[in-house]
């Protein structure tokens, strides 16, 4: 019997599709330790964008799966072998998501606009020579280009545009990736967010960011920008008076 709480073994794999892995596991890791949250905040529709074996949608699928309201889910990938394995993973364990081989969500932006409550991503992140992103097969899985930040600048205006008004965005990111820059660069866009789970292996460093909408981050965001806009002038200002005081005294 599967337990609603416990990660779900896999059933299927292929040589070109991407184990679940220590990243896999910390994202599904923080997504039970969010489960009750997860839980009371209802959502219609969830979304995971490059769902590889499938084990990271499948386990949200269990882990809310108790309710008698199920989320309707959507999950995507550029490889065409990772959705036959979600499909054998996700038909194993008897839950249902709706499959789409696809870049990032390319064809489903204008449908899905504003409707996505939850969207998991554990993208490819690991710093790569650019012509390594978007490669076919499993070099996809991983290549992310300069500070593995290519595929993952793509996917947060996609998110933004996706994301409902009480949408969560659960994303797996690197070090190297500079997730302090990430969580500014959606601040930007309106965003709070929050480390929920650091995990250092033998090998990387991996952050899962949540990030939710907040209208005083933008507000706090506008603020700052106005004062550092009106510094910058009165440091202008200064510096027009300097240069006129220095040629009077000339
Ligand atoms: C690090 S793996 C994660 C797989 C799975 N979600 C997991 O956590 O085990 C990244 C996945 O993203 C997919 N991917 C890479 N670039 C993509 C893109 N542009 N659009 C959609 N999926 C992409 C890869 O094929 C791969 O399955």
């Amino acid at each position: 019997m599967l337990s609603k709480t416990a990660k779900i073994p896999l059933v299927s794999s292929h040589h070109e599709v991407y184990e679940p892995c220590d990243d896999s596991f910390a994202l599904v890791d923080a997504l039970l330790a969010d489960r009750t949250n997860l839980l009371l905040h209802h959502p219609s529709i969830c979304m995971e964008i490059g769902c590889g074996s499938g084990y990271v949608i499948t386990s949200l699928a269990v882990m809310l799966g108790d309710e008698e309201f199920v989320p309707y889910y959507i999950a995507t990938d550029i490889n065409p072998h990772a959705i036959k394995v979600t499909r054998e993973t996700m038909d194993a364990h008897g839950v249902y998501a709706e499959l789409v081989n696809t870049d990032i969500t390319s064809g489903l932006e204008k449908r899905l606009a504003g409707s996505i409550d939850v969207l998991v991503v554990n993208p490819p992140y690991v710093p790569t020579p650019e012509d390594e992103v978007g490669c076919e097969g499993i070099t996809s899985a991983w290549a992310g280009g300069e500070n593995g930040r290519s595929v993952i600048d793509k996917i947060l205006p996609t998110a933004d545009n996706l994301l409902s008004e009480r949408g969560w965005l659960y994303m797996v990111t690197l070090t190297a990736n500079n997730p302090s820059e990430i969580c500014l660069e959606m601040r930007k866009k309106g965003y709070a967010s929050r480390i929920i789970l650091q995990r250092s292996t033998e090998e990387e460093s991996l952050h899962i960011i949540k990030f939710w909408r907040d209208s005083d981050s933008q507000l706090e965001l506008n603020n700052l920008n106005y004062w550092t806009k009106m510094i910058e002038e009165e440091v202008h200002q200064l510096d027009v008076i300097s240069v006129q005081a220095a040629s009077s005294c000339w």
